[in-house]
């Protein structure tokens, strides 16, 4: 394994499982001293304990992205223990949403409202506490995970694609604004990718699944260690000049 991370200190927002969790992993494994931060801190606290019980650094913090007091305190708890910030990777979704996020006339405003309070609202609550510690660093980086529903154009699930899109942009601002302190912005946009939970649950179709593999250039589908790769990558120093960037990582299901 590379070791590209050495002492840095990183935060994973909705590192509790699926990609997240994969990401922590990756990272610990490269060296990084990570906080695993998630809404579900049972499901935080175990991944922590993985990855200290084989010789890792990493604790457990819990925080809910669409509350403003829930990210400070988490921020500054974070950075207490870590002693400053090198890199965060901001990956939470409420994914439970999408199952109502039908179309624009039928869906109910709630779904909307949520959706947007977690996937886009938080990402800019997170980008706030993380920025002023970021720009201390002589190498601060943020990866956003996206999805390719932020540029796909798809008949259903305008709520969650609108979210993706609109992180697409708040990323681009970043990068933007803040590119000359040395800060990289990027967003890292899986396609469908089967998590070991979503393995676990056996609740994806077939179907689905087939369909899938049908519609992208390579031989299987995602794994969440795919998008943790390319997180590495992007908060390492081999990722120093990818700044401002939708980097798709769908195994050609969408070619941009
Ligand atoms: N799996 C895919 O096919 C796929 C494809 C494209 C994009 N994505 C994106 O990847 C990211 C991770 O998805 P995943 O598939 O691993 O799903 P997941 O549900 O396993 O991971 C999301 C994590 O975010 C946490 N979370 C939810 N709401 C939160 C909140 N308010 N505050 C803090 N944490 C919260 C959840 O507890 C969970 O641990 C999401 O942003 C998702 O939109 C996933």
């Amino acid at each position: 394994m590379l070791q590209r991370m050495c002492g840095r200190a990183i935060i994973v927002i909705g590192a509790g499982t699926g990609i997240g969790a994969a990401t922590v992993e990756r990272l610990c494994a490269e060296g990084a001293r990570v906080c695993v931060a998630d809404i579900n801190l049972a499901a935080a606290q175990a991944v922590a304990a993985r990855m200290t019980e084989i010789g890792h650094e990493a604790h457990a913090l819990a925080v809910d992205i669409a509350d403003e007091d829930s990210v400070s305190a988490c921020f500054a708890d974070a950075v207490a223990r870590l002693g400053g910030l090198d890199g965060v990777h901001v990956n939470a979704a409420d994914l439970r949403t999408i199952f109502h996020d039908s179309d624009a006339l039928s869906l109910d405003m709630a779904t909307f409202d949520r959706t947007m309070a977690v996937n886009l609202r938080g990402h800019l609550l997170c980008t706030r506490a993380a920025l002023p510690h970021l720009l201390q660093s002589d190498h601060g980086a943020i990866v956003y995970t996206s999805s390719s529903a932020s540029v796909a154009g798809e008949p259903e699930r305008p709520s969650y694609a609108a979210s993706k899109s609109g992180l697409n942009a708040l990323m681009r601002h970043v990068a933007s604004k803040w590119g000359k302190r040395g800060l990289t912005a990027n967003c890292v946009a899986p396609g469908f990718v089967m998590t070991p939970e979503m393995i676990a649950g056996g609740a994806v179709p077939p179907d689905f699944i087939d369909q899938c593999i049908a519609g992208t250039r390579s031989t299987r589908l995602g794994k969440a260690e795919d998008i943790a790769a390319m997180v590495a990558l992007l908060l390492s120093n081999d990722g120093r000049w990818i700044n401002g960037q939708v980097i798709h990582v769908n195994g050609g299901a969408l070619l941009s």
